[in-house]
């Protein structure tokens, strides 16, 4: 640890106190009676500079699938194990809440479904997931078709130009206005241009993510909180986002009391087909600040995730051009000249391999977050109540006992006659997107949308990291980010050429053996 605290010293006041915070104390959370949990010792010394989730592979590699990393006063344990990791998201998921997860996005979600615990979070869960319905999400497909149209019309005009591209920024633009409408009928439309209501929301994102990495919590500091220049444009971010969820509310409810409605199962407006919007004909509370969280944390949940995903997905592409070849063949077949269709998306199997296989080696988040409310056992050894957990997702995708050539972008490791893999039928070694009853609402949505995305642009143009562009690497908020943009050299695909009628006559007519 001592390199650690050297390194930290070296940041100023704020890297100091973290420094003076830093001291391991040995043996903490001990005495409980059986065996003890091993704990990681010494080695994390790289820590600072590069993303916290990836020397806790090497301390897995170290440990095993349970250890205790303490930092000061402060101890978490780290799961990379799949039995621990099924046991507390499913199988005892009761004995554990979100701990400090819902600390530090309070500020932003409220007690939103992704925070929230006990039973708000299970009438939350309740109200909301009904609203994700089959015909929604298919009715959502046209609006991932119509978002990476106008995505590939920015593309087409770059290409034209012949400028490289930042895709990681314009796959969040992406995301943003796919998001945006899905959840309350909102077009940011921040692929076409800047405004007050995007830049507000971008404020709030890198808030939360820098309270999630940081280590002291500035924003808590008396006084400080009120009178830093970043506090009050997080608050100025938050007032206006939050006036426009009102506007938006307002608008919706005016709405549905227009409406000859008739509420069931697979209720949709075809005009909003919005969440708030079934949640308000569902009779969901308007005035409530309930529902402005749902509404914010749908928001971040489902924008950030499908933007890292899509970054890295590209990202890899460039990397495995026999993988793109496969791709671009498969997409080619099954696209025709319209936005793709949901029995397009069905044939699409390779594309979703593809999706899976980038969720494996980037899964968004890297790590789960929760907090153990009682006494339990994992892996055989007994924690008290008040442990703060990191399942490691990392760990668990990357884990070289588990995966031939873990580190291998191999979309083919799952057939795809087989089923799509997900947290059961890999028990619980791959989680791309959690597992037990706090699984992610949004993963059919999310699957579709990366998908038609991805088929698309692959459709369109070719994608080559830019000559000269910084390296790709990793650092992370609450998903993992490229630490200096994704920069793209983006071309405009040549379809094959078309044989003319005449010559395939030639070849009949003199009985050549057929063109292969
Ligand atoms: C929860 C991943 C897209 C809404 C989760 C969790 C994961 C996840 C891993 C579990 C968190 C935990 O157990 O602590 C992803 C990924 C996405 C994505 C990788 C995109 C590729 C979406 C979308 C939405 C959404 C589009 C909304 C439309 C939620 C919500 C929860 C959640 C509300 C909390 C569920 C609960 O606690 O009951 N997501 N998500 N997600 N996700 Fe997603």
């Amino acid at each position: 640890i001592a390199p650690l605290v050297g390194k930290l010293s070296k940041l100023g006041p704020p890297g100091e106190l973290a420094a003076a915070l830093l001291t391991r104390v040995a043996g903490a959370g001990a005495a409980r009676g059986g065996p003890e949990i091993p704990q990681a010792l010494g080695s994390i010394n790289a820590v600072v500079g590069q993303a916290f989730f990836v020397p806790l592979y090497d301390l897995f590699l170290t440990y095993g699938g349970i250890f205790r990393l303490n930092f000061g006063p402060k101890s978490f344990l780290i799961v990379s194990d799949p039995a621990i990791a099924k046991h507390i998201l499913r199988d005892n998921s009761k004995a554990y809440s979100k701990g400090i997860l819902a600390e530090i996005l309070e500020f932003v979600m409220g007690k939103g479904l992704i925070p929230a615990d006990g039973e708000i979070w299970r009438v939350r869960r309740r109200a909301i997931v009904p609203a994700l319905h089959q015909k929604y999400v298919t009715a959502m497909i046209g609006l991932f078709g119509e978002a990476s149209h106008r995505l590939c019309e920015k593309l087409d005009k770059a290409a034209a130009d012949g400028e490289d591209v930042e895709m990681e920024s314009l796959f969040s633009r992406l995301t943003l206005d796919v998001i945006g409408k899905a959840v309350f009928n909102y077009d940011f439309d921040s692929l076409s241009y800047d405004n007050g209501i995007v830049e507000a929301v971008y404020v709030t994102l890198r808030e939360a993510e820098m309270r999630s990495t940081s280590p002291i919590p500035t924003w808590e500091i008396p006084i400080w909180k009120d009178i830093s220049p970043r506090q009050k444009k997080v608050n100025e971010a938050l007032k206006l986002i939050n006036s426009t969820l009102d506007e938006l509310i307002a608008i919706c409810k005016r709405m549905v009391e227009q409406e000859d409605l008739q509420f069931h199962e697979e209720y949709m407006n075809e005009q909003d087909p919005s969440i708030l919007h079934f949640l308000l004909a569902s009779g969901d509370d308007v005035s409530s600040k309930q529902l402005r969280d749902d509404l914010m944390t749908m928001l971040i949940a489902g924008h950030e995730t499908s933007a890292a995903v899509l970054t890295w997905t590209f990202y890899l592409l460039s990397k495995y051009p026999k993988v793109m070849a496969k791709l671009q063949d498969e997409v080619d077949s099954v696209l025709g000249d319209g936005l793709p269709t949901i029995e397009d998306v069905k044939k699409l199997k390779y594309t979703t391999r593809v999706i899976n296989e980038s969720l494996r080696l980037y899964p968004q988040p890297p790590v789960l977050i929760r907090r153990s409310l009682e006494d339990d056992m994992l892996g055989g050894y007994p924690i008290g109540r008040g442990e703060d957990i990191f399942i490691s997702v990392w760990n668990l995708h990357h884990c070289p006992k588990h995966w031939d050539d873990a580190e291998v972008f191999n979309p083919e490791r799952w057939p795809l006659d087989g089923p799509n893999p997900n947290e059961i039928n890999q028990n619980f070694s791959y989680l791309p997107f959690g597992g037990g009853p706090r699984k992610c609402v949004g993963d059919m949505f999310a699957t579709f949308e990366n998908v038609v995305a991805t088929a698309m642009l692959v459709k369109r143009f070719d994608f080559q990291l830019a000559p000269g562009a910084p390296p790709v690497d990793m650092t992370t908020g609450a998903t993992i980010h490229t630490t200096e943009g994704l920069k793209m050299t983006v071309t405009r695909r040549t379809r094959a050429p078309v044989i003319p009628n005449l010559e395939m006559k030639i070849i009949s007519d003199s009985q050549e053996p057929a063109l292969s």
